[in-house]
């Protein structure tokens, strides 16, 4: 069997754990809302129409922030549309989708949603369609605690304390030409700092974030970055960053290994916000938001028929996750805790039926998605510090990155808990590899809890029928002796082991 060693010392600490590392996206689109977290008819549903599966798989899967309304639905977005009383809500013809929004889930649906899911808000303006103006008017109704006209409107809708929205995106991907409302860097880069401005005015401990690219394949990646920051640096705490990741080709090797995308998108941003930092002689440190991340066959939903009605809740990005996936989606979660120190917040896109860990059918039940598993269980160990973990492993040739290792890792130790949480993958198809690692510094006592993910059919799912086809199972592996582990994984697998510390 092929081996490979890790040593971990918690001196070499990266950075804290950000509880927001573990963010998800709830946006207008397909079956997210409606029929996703929303269905009034539903046996589940409450009083506010939520349905309770779904608030219950959201609560275990550990989500503590999500990002809303969009998304592309959100550069065509009015925000009004969304308060006050139900039936005098428009309906529009949401362009981004091509779908009919009712309006019926609006801002203080989201709200109080939002609570009982016990989720931090990341709130989207509109500066597709709209701009600073709107922005600021969202901003007075949803935050200004009374005495403007905004702010009573917002009490006679019946919320009575203001929201207190922290965390704002400066509009979405407006680097894509897909965009409504698309723009150059300069362009957004310059409504950016206005809205900024302004937003700050009325509140200034706001934490803003600039939309950096839509991907790292796109043409204008890097320019755009350092042009959008070049207006705004100063005005802005974050950059985000999106990547979606498939398997292409049968190039099973390269997908396994899409964290060292992920890695070198993060590394590619933040060297770009420092050399811009620095030519602006700025004191401020501008971080990631990693605000949309998944794995996404968009070849299923380019391929499909457009639609020539406008539908409400139409089926759309419902991929069906494989054990594949989720084990990347694992990956790709250690590569965020490895950019703790850069990395402020990330959102899984999305949570629910559009490229979701949750999957609902309306009337009918809900279950989890093979990623769901490696999301949560990683939002449930991972405390206290990020480590750097030192990793020396056999490597595997991949088309789109070279030589890559096979073994993938990240370690996070709570000194207070008395616990360290290591993260594994294996990208090998070919066997199973025996991993060594050096926790001498850290006095391992016992093994809380080892799991993997992994299927001897890596096309495996979960789906209505089969809920709990792809689930973690315990890994019988683990040795502990003189302060050293061993563990085995499997080809093509994910794990978590938990030990006990002194
Ligand atoms: O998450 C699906 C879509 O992907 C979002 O609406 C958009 O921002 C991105 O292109």
């Amino acid at each position: 069997m092929r081996t490979a060693s890790l040593t971990i010392d918690p001196a070499f600490s990266v950075a804290p754990v950000h509880r927001h590392t573990f963010g998800s996206f709830v946006e207008h689109l397909g079956r997210c809302v409606y029929t996703g977290i929303y269905e009034p008819d539903h046996a589940t549903a409450d009083e506010d129409g939520f349905r309770k599966d779904v608030l219950e798989l959201t609560r275990e899967l550990g989500v503590s922030l999500v990002r809303y309304p969009g998304g592309n639905f959100v550069s065509g977005y009015r925000w009004e549309d969304g308060v006050g009383p139900v039936e005098q809500r428009p309906r529009r013809l949401d362009l981004a989708w091509h779908s009919l929004e009712t309006n019926e889930f609006g801002l203080g649906e989201f709200v109080r949603w939002a609570g009982k899911a016990a989720v931090e808000p990341l709130m989207a303006v509109n500066l597709g369609t709209r701009g600073v103006q709107e922005a600021v008017d969202l901003l007075e109704y949803s935050n200004v605690a009374s005495g403007t006209r905004l702010a009573e409107l917002r009490r006679s809708h019946g919320a009575d304390a203001p929201f207190g929205f922290r965390a704002w995106c400066l509009g979405n991907e407006m680097d894509g030409p897909w965009q409504i409302g698309h723009k150059t860097a300069r362009e957004y880069g310059r409504l950016a700092a206005e809205t900024a401005r302004a937003m700050r005015m009325v509140q200034p401990d706001l934490e803003l974030v600039a939309c950096g690219s839509s991907s790292s394949s796109m043409p204008t990646f890097g320019n755009w970055e350092r042009e959008v920051l070049q207006e705004c640096y100063d005005l802005v705490d974050h950059i985000s960053c999106h990547a979606y990741y498939e398997e292409t080709d049968g190039d099973v090797a390269s997908f396994l290994a899409s964290a060292v995308d992920m890695d070198h998108f993060v590394d590619s941003v933040t060297a770009t916000a420092d050399a811009v930092g620095a030519a602006l002689h700025s004191r401020k440190r501008i971080n990631i938001s990693f605000d949309e991340w998944n794995v996404w066959y968009q070849t299923r939903f380019n391929s499909a028929e457009p639609p020539r009605d406008w539908p409400f809740a139409p089926r759309l990005l419902e991929d069906v996750y494989s054990v594949t996936d989720a084990v990347v989606v694992g990956g790709l979660l250690i590569s965020l805790l490895r950019h703790s120190d850069r990395v402020a917040l990330a959102c899984q896109a999305q949570l629910v039926n559009v490229i979701g860990p949750i999957m609902t059918e309306p009337g009918g039940t809900a279950w989890r998605q093979t990623i769901f598993h490696p999301f949560a269980l990683t939002s449930r160990l991972a405390a206290g510090e990020v480590l750097r973990v030192e990793t020396t492993a056999p490597e595997m040739e991949t088309a789109r990155f070279g030589p890559v290792t096979i073994v993938d890792a990240a370690a996070t130790y709570d000194v207070g808990l008395g616990r360290l949480a290591l993260f594994l993958v294996n990208r090998s198809v070919d066997g199973p590899v025996e991993v060594s690692v050096d926790l001498r510094s850290v006095n391992p006592e016992a093994v809380a809890e080892s799991v993997s993910l992994y299927d001897a059919d890596r096309h495996a799912a979960n789906t209505a029928d089969q809920p709990d086809r792809v689930v973690p199972k315990h890994n019988d592996s683990v040795r502990l002796d003189g302060g050293r582990a061993t563990v085995t994984l499997p080809p093509i697998s994910w794990t978590a082991v938990e030990f006990v510390t002194r």
